[in-house]
C-alpha cells in the first residue's frame, strides 16, 4: 500500500497579483481557505527578504486563518529564523534566496555550508518545526540535510518541468532518473521526502509515481489555471491527478 502524498498549496502568486496594484484583493487568506475546502494537505507560503508577494500580515493571518499545517519557505537569515520561532509553523522549508532572482531557481548547497545550517536548523528542530531542505537531487546534498538535523528535504523538480517544456525529452528523462535516485537515498537515510517547483498537470503524475515521495508543493501553476476555472477546480484536478498517478 503506497504512502499517501500530501498537496501542499502554495499562495505566494495570489499576493503577486495584490502587490501589482498595491490594492488589498485578492487576499491570500482567502486562497488558503478555498485551497483547503478543495483539498489541500496544507498551505505553503515564502516570505521572501523583499516582501515581494508574501508579507508578514500575510503570515500573521494564515498562522491563525487555516485549519491545515502551514509550510513557511524562508531563507536561511537571522531574521526569518526569529519569525518562524516566533510563529511556529508546523513546517520551515529552507530556501537559497537571491534578491535578483524571478523565483527559487536553484537548491540550496547544504554541503557547503554544513556548519552554519546546523546551527541555524537546530533551534528550529527544538522549537518543533519540521525543517526541509530545497535541494537537488546530488547525494552529497542529501547526505548533508541528513547530517544538519533536518527532518525533511524536498526534491527541486524545476529543472525537470523546464526540460519538458523546453522538448529536451532526453535530458528531461536523465533529470527523472536522478530525482528517483535521490528520493530513493534520501528514504534510505530516513529522511520524509517533498518535491516541487514548476509542477503542472503535465508534469505532476512521474514525480506523483515516486513512493517515496509523501508532499508535492505547487502553487503558479495552481494560481495560473485559477485565471481560467477557479483555484478550487484547479485543486480538485491536481489531486485527481496526483492521486491516479499513485494508484
Ligand atoms: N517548493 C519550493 C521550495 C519553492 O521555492 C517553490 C516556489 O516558491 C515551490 C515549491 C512552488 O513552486 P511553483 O510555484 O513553481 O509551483
Amino acid at each position: 500500500m503506497p504512502k499517501p502524498l500530501r498537496l501542499g498549496v502554495n499562495i505566494d502568486h495570489v499576493a503577486t497579483v495584490r502587490n501589482a496594484r498595491g490594492s488589498a484583493y485578492p487576499d491570500p487568506l482567502r486562497a488558503a481557505r478555498l485551497a483547503e475546502q478543495a483539498g489541500a494537505d496544507g498551505i505553503t507560503a515564502h516570505l521572501r527578504e523583499d516582501r515581494r508577494h508574501i508579507r508578514d500580515a500575510d503570515i500573521d493571518a494564515l498562522r491563525s486563518g487555516i485549519d491545515i499545517p502551514l509550510n513557511f519557505e524562508m531563507a536561511a537569515t537571522p531574521e526569518m529564523q526569529e519569525i518562524a520561532l516566533r510563529h511556529l509553523p508546523h513546517a520551515c522549508c529552507i530556501v537559497p534566496e537571491k534578491r535578483e532572482e524571478v523565483t527559487t531557481e536553484g537548491g540550496l548547497d547544504v554541503a557547503g555550508d554544513l556548519s552554519r545550517l546546523t546551527d541555524y536548523v537546530g533551534p528550529l528542530v527544538e522549537a518543533g518545526i519540521r525543517v526541509s531542505m530545497f535541494i537537488g537531487h546530488d547525494p552529497a546534498q542529501i547526505e548533508a540535510s541528513a547530517k544538519i538535523g533536518a527532518q525533511v528535504i524536498e526534491l527541486h523538480t524545476g529543472h525537470f518541468c523546464d526540460m519538458h517544456y523546453a522538448g529536451d525529452f532526453a535530458a528531461r528523462d536523465a533529470e527523472l532518473e536522478a530525482l528517483k535516485a535521490g528520493a530513493a537515498y534520501a528514504d534510505s537515510l530516513g529522511l520524509e521526502v517533498h518535491a516541487g517547483h514548476g509542477l503542472t498537470y503535465e508534469t505532476v503524475e512521474p514525480i506523483a509515481e515516486m513512493k517515496q515521495i509523501r508532499e508535492l508543493n505547487i502553487g503558479h501553476f495552481l494560481i495560473s489555471e485559477a485565471i481560467f476555472v477557479g483555484l478550487g477546480p484547479a485543486i480538485v484536478h491536481m489531486r485527481k491527478l496526483m492521486d491516479a498517478a499513485r494508484g
